[in-house]
Order: structure tokens, then C-alpha cells, then sequence
């Protein structure tokens, strides 16, 4: 009788690899990152001690968001929704240029740095850059104690629990609460979100883990998407606004796991060049959860689909006109505007870890990555 104990399966909980077991905790990943910090009788944000307060914020004339990967993706995101908000101007940059140029930082300068494991060296060294010139630095970090959590003036930590795969999931989704309470909390401050808008975010944000539920419900769909796609030549993500700065991080799995080539392109640049390499084999995701701006994506997707790509889309439930352009199409729970990234992005990741696996890729441990890159 013999018993082999595999420790690395037994930590993968039965899923066959990390990934998807850290796609799945994402319900549990997001309510441990916002509830303690939006009590539902209180109408604030408590963001962990964090100085975020009038007299600091009324000084602030210029934000940064800097990071690198999936990280500088969610910082996308959240420049968007701080400039929506509380209409601070904000440049999200990824820190291997930025630590190169020579940027306008002060002491009237917030600097947000976001990094799951809190070494990636640029992001470090902008981070210094931004300190030296007396700037405040708030770090959106996952790994606690990490030499970007030491360093920063304050750290807001995004609570997803060690993430093994190389490609992020599940610190993506809990870096888009961070900038969801950050930009709430900024704005709510400087009193430019009102109490109603802030309790019908707030009531938004609380439904986010069983929206997320419901989609990992139905990943088998997803999973014969994946199938049926897994020949194509190349594939690219399109959307606009917010949709646009999910594309992103949508095409950068597909490269880290797949290897494939993908390219996000926001959907009106499409017809300036990047529409020549369509053709029979292209795949085209385009991603419409953005409502106001739902019909101008659609025709650019119809632009696409007259070049010989085949389509697919994710749009929000309800928006059954979608079916007319695209032959597959993943549907996402309704939720407030500012909240469809985080619940587009599902799907997306469903889809590259098919793609991988049918590819018969190692998905957790992909070529030429490293899961902390610590050398520039
Ligand atoms: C590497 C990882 C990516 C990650 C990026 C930034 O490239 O493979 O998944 O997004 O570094 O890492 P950080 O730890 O700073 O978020």
C-alpha cells in the first residue's frame, strides 16, 4: 500500500492548474479586497489608515499611475475613473519609460504604484523618483511586506492571497477594486460624488462577486468558444473607452499563455492601419460593455467581419442586437459603467487559458516569463 502526496496538486484544491483555481477564488478575492473597506451603513470609504484627506488631496494638482503588465493595465482603469470623478488630471504610465523621462513631480504630485508582488524594479524605481521629489506615493501592492509596500508612503493591499500562474487574474480583479475604492474615496473628499451616486456604486460593487459566480457558472460556453477558435491566425481586441483598456489586458493573456499574437487596438484606430492584416483565420473580439458607445463599436466590428474575420463579442446582458454581427457571444451581468471591467475580463480570461490548454501549453509556468520581474 503506498500513498504518494502530491504537494502541488493537493495545493491546486483539484483544479488542474493554478490558474484556473485563481480565476475561481476571484469571487471570494474581490469581497475580501472591498467589503471591510465600504461598510454598508456608513457612506465613506475606509481605506486602512490611508492619508487621503482634504488637506493632502486639496494640494493635489497631478496624479501618476505607474506599473508594468496586467498591473499598468488596471492603473488604466483607474486613471480613467479618477478623471471622471474627481476631475484630477492623471497620467498612468508603465514604469520602464516612465523612470526614464524626466517627468514633472512634486509635492503637489500623488503618485499610485500598483504591483502584485511588490519588486517589479521599475515600478521600484519610480517609486523612489517620486519620493525623492517629494511626492506622496500610495502603493496598491499584493505581497505584504513587499519592498514596494516598505518604500511607499501609504499601502492600500489588494487581499488576493498568493497567485502562482505567471499571468495574473485574480490580483487584476483585486486591483480594480483598489482603484474603484481609491477613485471613490479621492472623489467622495474633494465632495464631487454625490450620496447617491457613491450608494449606487456602492450597492453595484457589493454585487460584483455573485455576477462573477454566475459567469464561472457558465464557463463551459466559453470553454467551446475556445475550441472552436483555437486554429485562428491572430486575434484582435477591440472596444472603447474603459472596453479599450480591457482589451489590453484581454490580448496580453492570450500572448503570456497562448502565444499567439493578439493585439488590442482601440475600436475606431482600426480602420488606420491594423484592418490590412484581417483576413480568413483572423479572430476578432470585440468588447462592448460600454453601452454609450455600444452602437460605434459595432460598426466597427461590421468594418471586420465584411474582411473575412470571424467574430466574436462580450456585451452586457440585454444587448441582443450584438448577435446580428458576431457569431459567438459571451453576455456579462448588468452592472453600473465604471464596474463592466472587471466582469468583461472574466470571460477573457477563460478564453486565452482554453486557448493555452487545448494548445497543450504549460499554463502556469509560460515560456520566457517570470512571474516577478526583479532585474530592469
Ligand atoms: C511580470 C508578470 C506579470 C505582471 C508584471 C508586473 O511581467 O509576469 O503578470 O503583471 O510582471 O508585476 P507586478 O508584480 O509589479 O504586478
Amino acid at each position: 500500500f503506498n500513498v504518494t502526496w502530491d504537494i502541488q496538486a493537493a495545493e491546486k484544491a483539484g483544479y488542474e492548474h493554478f490558474m484556473l483555481k485563481e480565476i475561481y477564488e476571484q469571487p471570494k478575492v474581490i469581497r475580501d479586497t472591498l467589503t471591510p473597506r465600504l461598510p454598508m451603513d456608513q457612506d465613506d470609504v475606509y481605506l486602512d489608515g490611508i492619508n487621503l484627506e482634504k488637506e493632502v488631496l486639496e494640494k493635489i494638482t497631478r496624479i501618476y499611475v505607474i506599473a508594468c503588465g496586467t498591473a499598468y493595465y488596471s492603473g488604466l482603469i483607474g486613471k480613467e475613473l479618477i478623471e471622471k470623478y474627481a476631475r484630477i488630471p492623471v497620467i498612468a504610465e508603465v514604469a520602464s519609460e516612465f523612470r526614464y523621462k524626466d517627468p514633472i513631480l512634486d509635492e503637489n504630485t500623488l503618485m499610485i504604484v500598483v504591483s502584485q508582488s511588490g519588486e517589479t524594479a521599475d515600478t521600484l524605481a519610480a517609486l523612489r523618483m517620486a519620493k525623492k521629489a517629494g511626492a506622496h506615493v500610495l502603493g496598491v501592492v499584493n505581497a505584504v511586506g513587499s519592498s514596494i509596500s516598505r518604500e511607499a508612503d501609504d499601502v492600500l493591499y489588494t487581499w488576493a492571497g498568493p497567485e502562482i500562474a505567471v499571468a495574473s487574474t485574480k490580483a487584476y480583479s483585486a486591483q480594480l477594486c483598489a482603484m474603484y475604492l481609491i477613485s471613490m474615496k479621492i472623489s467622495l473628499v474633494l465632495g464631487k460624488l454625490s450620496t447617491e451616486e457613491f450608494r449606487e456604486l456602492r450597492a453595484a460593487l457589493y454585487q460584483l462577486p455573485s455576477q462573477v459566480e454566475h459567469i464561472l457558472e457558465n464557463a463551459n460556453l466559453i470553454e467551446a468558444m475556445a475550441k472552436k477558435h483555437v486554429n485562428m491566425k491572430n486575434v484582435f481586441y477591440i472596444g472603447r473607452g474603459l472596453d479599450y483598456a480591457v482589451a489590453m489586458e484581454g490580448a496580453l493573456k492570450i500572448k503570456e499563455i497562448a502565444y499567439l499574437h493578439a493585439e488590442p487596438y482601440p475600436a475606431g484606430e482600426l480602420k488606420h492601419g491594423p484592418i490590412a492584416l484581417i483576413e480568413e483565420g483572423s479572430l476578432l473580439m470585440g468588447l462592448l460593455g460600454q453601452e454609450s458607445l455600444f452602437d460605434k463599436t459595432v460598426s466597427n466590428i461590421k468594418e471586420v467581419k465584411a474582411r473575412g474575420a470571424s467574430i466574436m463579442a462580450i456585451a452586457m446582458e440585454g444587448n441582443k442586437e450584438v448577435e446580428q454581427v458576431a457569431e459567438d457571444v459571451i453576455y456579462i451581468p448588468r452592472t453600473h459603467w465604471s464596474l463592466v471591467p472587471l466582469l468583461e475580463n472574466i470571460p477573457q480570461q477563460l478564453f486565452a487559458y482554453y486557448i493555452a490548454k487545448n494548445l497543450g501549453h504549460d499554463i502556469d509556468k509560460p515560456r520566457n516569463l517570470a512571474k516577478s520581474v526583479t532585474v530592469e
